[in-house]
């Protein structure tokens, strides 16, 4: 049975700035998008950051940047900002590759407190005619890959009986989508992850939950836009249905909720889906 905590002090008033100063924040996928602001909005609170993201662009459509240039701009960036940063290209389906990163995220820091498990690909298929490399980097880097990183960041907060996980789903976690079916199993799986984990990993006061964005004004759409011969803004509006008057949500607003969520803010929070979909859940 684990140790109650007992009666623990607020952390702080609720208006003072996040501070993450003295922690390590593990983000996938922090090339580019969500990743990449997410990571900046850690370093600019205070964390030092580990970066990971794949060493060369992946086959597969949705990635259309140079990851290894992109890390090291981001290292720079970091650094900038007076924080240390652990660059480690790797490719989330790589457990070794995995493994060497969190390995010398533990050499470098000490620690890891916070992992964003957010690197993902996504593309459109009809469920009749969708290639094999489709399904299968579609399932191995959004579902299989969390669980790569996970199981390797996991002993080491284990240990230091603290930690957050936050698992970058998708309102395709939480409902369906046309030609998105590989897509959506996948970020559903991230649902049932996030619930089993947070049972699982509870008693080590490691929280875990996982967010739901509606479309994202990242390369991502960009890549999908391509594909389609459409703009992205037009993907935006065509798939997203939002209630608010907004076809996208912005990087930084999901920085705000991941940094919030990972803060001792949230403390009492795990296992819980984050929907950040501008209405588009509930129409
Ligand atoms: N953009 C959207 O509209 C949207 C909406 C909801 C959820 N999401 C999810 O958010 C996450 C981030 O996407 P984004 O919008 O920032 O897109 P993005 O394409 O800008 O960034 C995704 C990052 O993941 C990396 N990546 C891809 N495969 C990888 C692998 N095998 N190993 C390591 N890194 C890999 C890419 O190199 C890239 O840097 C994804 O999981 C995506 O499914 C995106």
């Amino acid at each position: 049975m684990a140790e109650k905590i007992g009666r623990v002090p607020a952390p702080g008033a609720a208006s003072a700035p996040l501070d993450f100063t003295g922690q390590v924040a593990f983000n996938t996928g922090a090339a580019s998008g969500q990743g990449r602001q997410v990571a900046l909005e850690f370093a600019r609170a205070g964390a030092d950051i580990v970066a990971l993201d794949v060493g060369q662009a992946v086959e597969y459509p949705a990635v259309q940047h140079r990851p290894d240039d992109a890390l090291y701009s981001l290292q720079n960036e970091i650094e900038a900002l007076g924080r240390r940063a652990v660059i480690t290209p790797a490719d989330v389906r790589d457990d070794a590759a995995v493994t060497r990163a969190v390995e010398q995220a533990i050499a470098t820091f000490g620690r890891i407190d916070i992992l964003f498990n957010n690197a993902g690909v996504l593309g459109y298929a009809e469920v009749d005619s969708i290639s094999d490399e489709a399904l299968n980097a579609t399932i191995d880097i959004n579902l299989k890959g969390p669980m790569i990183v996970a199981r390797r960041v996991v002993p080491p907060m284990k240990a230091a009986r603290r930690g957050v996980i936050i698992n970058n789903s998708s309102v395709m976690g939480l409902r369906g989508g046309a030609r998105l079916s590989h897509y959506a199993a996948s970020k559903w799986g991230l649902t049932g992850l996030t619930k089993s984990w947070a049972i699982e990993l509870a008693p080590y006061n490691i929280r875990v939950i996982s967010i739901h964005p509606t479309g994202v004004n990242t390369p991502m759409n960009d890549s999908l836009a391509e594909m389609e011969g459409a703009t992205a803004i037009e993907i935006a509006e065509r798939s997203a249905g939002n209630l608010l008057p907004i076809p996208w949500v912005e990087t930084e607003d999901v920085a705000a909720l991941v940094l919030w969520l990972a803060s001792d803010r949230a403390r009492a929070i795990t296992g819980a889906q984050y929907p950040l979909d501008a209405g588009l859940l509930s129409g």
